[in-house]
């Protein structure tokens, strides 16, 4: 082996590809969407035009709009078996395990899963879109001893999301939390839960697949599962004048604070940045829990950044302030991934129909350490 060989951790600093689906500036903080900004998209569109613009490169025309709008709709409804998964373990099993499986099976119910035409995958990424969403909202109001309520057509996909998910008509201060963070957790470029769809789309494994493994990947902490780990903090912390012992008491245990640093942000996450001001929008509308988790969140932020900020590039992350947010729209802490997953799919179905472009198995090297030339021992004799 030569002196030349690196080895990249965690592929840290490797590119993988040329995309111009999104664009993160991790040293000023700064995200854009096909070019837009993350301030822009918030500020001024909707879950489906961000899901439009991420998967046909471009802002849609008003009639573009209203037919992809349409489409979506038209696939909201699932499948009796997936229902009946749902039901079967809603409220026993983990929310992102239940939604793993039913996307999963979603493809057995979908006769062209096996063709890869653009067409076909254009299709399959609305019907993905839709019904990921039916599902998670079918997953919490089955948990909460619901039953499976129909999608309504009248409503956009976030009011539907609440819709299916409380099964009555939502309010505005359900629905703008829940449209703002579907716009924000929509794209990120080549995150592990994005890189592992690529791998499994990169083998001309279908769309279900690649989408099931990255739902894989984002249920764990280092990744979508931190906004649930840093509400847990928050109600671990209780008072916000226990903020700064907690913490500081963590940090001395080499603990990591959920919500905090990032592979590529080593400046504020603009995301962050929207959603906090957003909760500080609700200081006089929201509920005692909401204004005291807002209180630990503020005190943890800026106790996180006097200590780790500019000496140590770990900022606060779009997970940090999420969780009060969810809580303000009545949204319990165990749907925080799923939903970031019901977002994340239109990113993820953008990145493997533009990897299928031009694809390329997927095959990393690993040094290898271990022994050569062994003499095989029969097994009694071991
Ligand atoms: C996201 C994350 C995995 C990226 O980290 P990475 O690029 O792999 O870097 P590392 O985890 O190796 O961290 C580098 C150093 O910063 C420290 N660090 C990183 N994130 C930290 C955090 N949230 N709290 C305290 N210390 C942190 C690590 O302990 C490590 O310190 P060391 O060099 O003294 O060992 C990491 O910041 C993290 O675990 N954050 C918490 C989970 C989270 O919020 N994830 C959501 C991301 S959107």
């Amino acid at each position: 082996m030569g002196d030349e060989l690196q080895i990249h951790k965690g592929l840290d600093g490797v590119y993988i590809a040329e995309s111009t689906i999104c664009k993160v500036d991790g040293a000023v903080g700064r995200l854009y969407y096909r070019g837009y900004s993350i301030g822009e998209i918030a500020e001024n569109s909707t879950y489906e035009e961000v899901a439009y613009l991420l998967i046909h490169g471009r802002l849609p025309k008003a009639a573009e709009l209203e037919e992809f709008s349409k489409r979506l709709k038209a696939e909201r409804d699932l499948p009796a078996e997936v229902v009946r998964i749902i039901q079967q373990s809603a409220g026993k099993s983990d929310p992102m395990d239940i939604l793993r499986t039913a996307v999963s099976y979603l493809s057995i119910s979908d006769n062209e899963v096996k063709d890869q035409s653009y067409e076909s995958n254009i299709r399959k990424s609305i019907r993905l879109i839709s019904k990921i969403s039916s599902i998670v909202a079918a997953t919490g109001r089955i948990a909460d001893g619901g039953v499976y309520v129909k999608p309504d057509s009248a409503l956009s996909h976030s009011e539907n999301f609440v819709y299916m998910l409380k099964g009555r008509k939502p309010t505005k201060e359900e629905i703008k939390p829940v449209e703002m963070m579907f716009m924000l957790q929509a794209e990120h470029s080549t995150n592990a839960s994005t890189f592992a769809a690529l791998v499994a789309g990169s083998t001309l494994a279908d769309l279900y697949s690649a989408v099931t493994s990255g739902i894989a990947a984002l249920k764990g902490p280092l990744h979508g599962g931190a906004d649930e780990e840093a509400l847990r903090m928050m109600y671990a912390i209780g008072d916000p004048s226990n903020t700064e012992q907690y913490i500081n008491e963590a940090l001395a245990g080499k603990k990591k604070i959920m919500g905090f640093g990032h592979r590529v942000y080593k400046a504020y996450d603009p995301r962050a940045k929207i959603i906090k001001e957003y909760l500080l929008t609700l200081q006089n509308s929201s509920s005692e829990e909401v204004r005291r988790l807002t209180e630990i969140a503020l005190r943890g932020e800026k106790l996180m950044i006097d200590k780790l900020g500019a000496s140590h590039g770990i900022w606060p992350n779009v997970d940090f302030f999420a969780g009060p947010v969810y809580i303000s729209a009545g949204i319990k802490i165990d749907l925080f991934t799923p939903m970031f997953a019901a977002s994340r799919i239109a990113g993820w179905c953008a990145h493997v129909l533009e990897y299928w472009e031009d694809n390329k198995l997927i095959r990393p090297l690993e040094l290898y350490k271990g022994q050569i030339d062994l003499k095989y021992v029969p097994i009694d004799k071991r």
